[in-house]
């Protein structure tokens, strides 16, 4: 990290995030997703509401047990036995801390809790004294600090901290304030209480409006040093403030004061983790972790991307872990991204070839959304019915424990049926060595590389080979929901081109 001042990381996916309805995880998925946000380096893990149900109560007894790095949090209302209950669940954390608080708007005190300020202030501190017994760490949330006058939010504030509480969270809890607002209110808290330099102040921002991470980052401006987030954004109705966003915004703005210590090429990887294990997907155009977040598909930006990433993109797609920038074949692109997906599936064409396939290219995606790299190489003649060489008639594989693999492949060489059998490794080599004997050429694999296809619906596997003979490199591809296939026809997609075209 940088010599900028440390912002704080509170993750609560385990607890507001995990609040969405049809969200709720097992005991053994909550620890898989503590130990993937250890990994990636937040600060402080909000556990669960250990009152709320033995199921709360027993999982964060057991990721304060799992996590060691971060500290461990349980949420409570302000209320003593909530916060004896938290207390127990968080006996065995190598830090723990209580979170606990009460409504502070006219709406939260006089219509939710039929109370009155006074009465809730003395709550506050006698439930923030109670909980500073019991454990090291106490932070104090004022429920709906967002529509609570500023006043006596300080008022709250100074109290909570003159009893024990060393975090403040000021929740825009329905997710109302503006960005300005919500900015001046943290560095009116900054400026008025007198204790403040005795505590840190978090902010914990909803997205109704659409502006939770705009308010979060106003928030850090005017002095917030701990900042409450989810994996995704999910949470309550429109959700929470989320990580990925403030992180990188943080991270990617170097005029910003402070950084946190995320490791961020984990992002992409956490982000996935619990889209699947909550059943929530992302939406395509999410900012950071969406599918799209770093595709391009007009011809222009394309074109900008290819000479120079940063023409039009301002984080590098690796720093969160996506492998590359996405170049997208629409009826938008241009002959640049062509020339790039041709080059990359090993396609070589000569003076003037682009120009008919970009045509052709053309009148195909006008037809359809995408055009795949199964529909580029029906473009230039290289599906498997366009006269290749070889083809692929049968594969059969053996393999399991204690057999020795082995593949059987059959291949019509120029309209002739040949067929040889041979043992190996695993599936793949046992097939690729039973290619090799039926060819009769010699030619080195130099890469191999399967991808799950985790963009779209299916379960198809992809597979690129790079091949070594006739002194040239080729290169194959195949997809196929067998992935031993899929491998075999990408193998021999290379041996194609290397026999079809080499002469060329
Ligand atoms: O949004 C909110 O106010 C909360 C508190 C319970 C911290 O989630
Ligand atoms: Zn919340």
């Amino acid at each position: 990290m940088s010599n900028k001042e440390p912002l704080l990381v509170f993750d609560t996916t385990l607890r507001d995030g995990e609040q969405v309805p049809g969200c709720q995880l097992n005991t053994v998925e909550k620890i898989q997703v503590a130990r993937a946000l250890e990994t990636l380096g937040v600060d402080v893990i909000e556990a669960g509401f250990p009152v709320s149900s033995p199921g709360d109560f027993e999982a964060v007894v057991q990721i304060a047990a799992a996590v060691r790095e971060p500290v461990v949090c349980g949420l409570t209302r302000a209320v003593l036995k909530d916060i004896d209950v938290a207390a127990a669940a968080l006996k065995g954390a190598r830090r723990a801390r209580i979170h606990t608080g009460i409504g502070t708007s006219p709406y939260h005190i006089y219509s939710k809790l039929k109370s009155n300020p006074e009465a809730i202030l003395e709550q506050a501190v006698k439930a923030v004294r109670y909980a500073r017994n019991l454990v090291e760490e106490v932070e104090f949330y004022a429920e709906d600090a967002g529509r609570t006058d500023n006043e006596y939010l300080a008022r709250v504030v100074e109290a909570v901290i003159l009893a024990g509480a060393t975090v403040i969270n000021i929740p825009d809890t329905t997710g109302y304030c503006l960005p300005s607002e919500y900015g001046a209110k943290i560095r009116y808290l900054m400026e008025r209480v007198p204790n403040i330099h005795q505590a840190i102040l978090s902010t914990h921002c909803h997205n109704d409006l659409g502006m939770a991470t705009a308010n979060t980052l106003a928030g850090v401006l005017n002095g917030a040093r701990q900042v409450e987030v989810t994996i995704n954004g999910i949470g309550e109705r429109a959700g929470n403030s989320s990580l990925e966003e403030v992180v990188m915004a943080v991270r990617t703005r170097k005029d910003f004061p402070v950084d946190t210590r995320i490791n961020t090429r984990r992002i992409m990887e956490t982000s996935r983790m619990v889209s699947s294990l909550m059943n929530m997907p992302v939406q395509p155009n999410k900012a950071i972790v969406g599918r799209n977040a770093f595709a391009h598909s007009s011809g222009i930006h394309q074109d900008g991307v290819l000479k120079d990433r940063e023409n039009y993109e301002i984080i590098d797609p690796a720093e969160v872990g996506v492998d590359e920038s996405a170049i997208v074949l629409t009826a938008r692109s241009g002959r640049a991204a062509l020339k790039y997906h041709l080059d990359r599936l090993g396609y070589h064409y000569y003076n003037g070839d682009l120009d008919t396939l970009y045509a052709r290219f053309l009148e195909m995606a006008d037809q359809q959304k995408q055009v795949t790299d199964q529909d580029l190489l029906k473009l230039t003649g290289q599906n498997e019915d366009s006269g290749t060489a070889l083809k692929l008639k049968l594969l059969q594989v053996l393999t399991g424990v204690s057999t020795v693999p082995m593949a059987t492949v059959h291949l019509e060489v120029d309209g002739a049926v040949r067929s040889a059998t041979a043992e190996g490794n695993g599936a793949f080599d046992a097939a690729f060595k039973a290619v090799a004997k039926i060819i009769d050429e010699h030619f080195d694999l130099d890469e191999f590389l399967i991808q799950a296809i985790t963009r779209g619906s299916d379960d198809v596997g992809k597979v690129h080979v790079r091949i070594h003979g006739r002194n040239r490199t080729w290169y194959g591809f195949s997809a196929n929901t067998d992935i031993v296939t899929a491998s075999v026809q990408a193998l021999i997609d290379a041996l194609n081109k290397m026999m079809i075209h080499h002469e060329r």
